[in-house]
């Protein structure tokens, strides 16, 4: 297929996807659209018991490795500002973080694929995951065992960093581990004139939450990145009464596993140390996501040499605490994540986010040679 057919194709399906934004687990006509033009070409989906996301397959000739190239699917629950004729049909989704270009431009790889499906030594799979934005879908993809067959995985992220033709590439960490902690404080309610009635979970509360700012800038080695936030604060709603109970939650991002584990374990400390000297009790939920990304050194190279080979740009990203649930497949499988510049514009996640669609062609080229060539490499 021409680079201009292909570009004039994912153009059309693109504005689609844009135009209909799905939030995370809800993405059912998404799936239906996948589905629908994966048929259309005639290429096999895997019957994996997935409630959204598809999973296509395009067998080679021989039998050999099977590689995974992986896109998401999902949306955010933004009001979208940009003044794109594609915009968000909608009100309150949007695709403001290229999910929506990651989903166009794997669907471009599968039908250059599907072309070159002579030329391929082995399998490749390409998956479509929902619920990205909940740190969580990638365990879907996990328990669906739609990936136990996968020798090597790649991802792709859309980058406002980079230009259109510039891939960010790096080995190692390329997002941070995810983990979400709530604290729920229990004091004893009474009137805002006798304090001494109650015990205030507020005053325990926000001594909580200086004590937590200590936890990165005091017990954590500085070149050891790390970010506590806390995000969310409730108790009380009036003036005059001293409230029962106070909530807080917040983030916790960390690239080592030691240090994730430490920042939990002085986390639980704190809430349960402060809880007693203010007399109140404490509890703390940890809600583990995704770890760090972790691309593979040698695989990354790789992915590095089918870029040169394409005459794309290559750069290292900057490094980023976000986060990103392709970690979770990189816990049992080598891969690397790679930026796909689409061109300097607001910050993901932004009302007025967008992406270059020049890059899908781009992409999905590029993604359909590495997954050719990658499964050529294994032996
Ligand atoms: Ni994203």
């Amino acid at each position: 297929m021409s680079r201009d057919r292909l570009q004039k194709e994912l153009e059309e399906q693109f504005q689609w996807f844009h135009s209909h934004p799905e939030l995370s687990y809800e993405e059912y006509e998404t799936t239906k659209k996948i589905k629908e033009l994966l048929k259309a070409h005639d290429i096999e989906i895997l019957d994996a018991p997935l409630e959204t996301g598809v999973v296509a397959v395009i067998r080679g000739e021989e039998k050999g490795p099977v590689v995974a190239l992986r896109s998401d699917i999902d949306a955010l629950p933004i009001q979208e500002e940009t003044t794109l004729p594609w915009k968000s049909q909608t009100p309150n989704k949007m695709h403001a973080c290229g999910h929506d270009f990651h989903t166009t431009a794997i669907y471009g790889t599968a039908l250059l694929l599907k072309e070159r499906q002579k030329e391929i030594k082995g399998t490749i799979k390409l998956l479509f995951q929902p619920a990205e934005e909940s740190s969580l879908g990638a365990l879907k993809v996990i328990e669906a065992k739609a990936l136990d067959d996968v020798d090597v995985i790649f991802g792709i992220h859309s980058s406002s960093q980079f230009p259109v033709g510039t891939l960010g590439i790096t080995e190692g960490n390329i997002t941070a581990a995810v983990d979400t902690f709530q604290i729920k404080i229990k004091g004893f309610g009474t009137h805002g004139a006798h304090p001494d009635a109650g015990k205030d979970p507020i005053i325990a509360a926000t001594a909580l939450i200086n004590g937590l700012q200590t936890i990165v800038s005091r017990n954590i080695n500085p070149f050891d990145p790390a970010v506590i936030s806390v995000t969310h604060l409730e108790a009380g709603n009036t003036w005059n009464v001293i409230p029962e109970t106070a909530f807080l939650e917040g983030t916790v991002r960390t690239l080592s596993p030691k240090t994730r584990a430490y920042i939990e374990k002085r986390i639980r400390e704190q809430t349960e140390f402060i809880g007693k000297a203010y007399g109140v009790e404490a509890e703390v939920i940890w809600i583990a996501g995704p770890p760090a990304t972790d691309n593979d050194p040698e695989w990354t190279e790789f992915a590095r040499e089918i870029a040169r080979k394409q005459g794309l740009g290559i750069e290292k990203p900057y490094p980023s605490l976000g986060g990103e649930d392709f970690a979770f497949y990189q816990q049992t499988i080598k891969g690397s994540f790679i930026q796909i510049g689409t061109g300097e514009t607001y910050p993901n996640h932004h009302p007025k986010f967008e992406v270059d669609p020049a890059a899908l062609s781009i992409a999905a080229e590029y993604v359909a040679e590495l997954g050719i060539q990658a499964a050529a490499r294994i032996k």
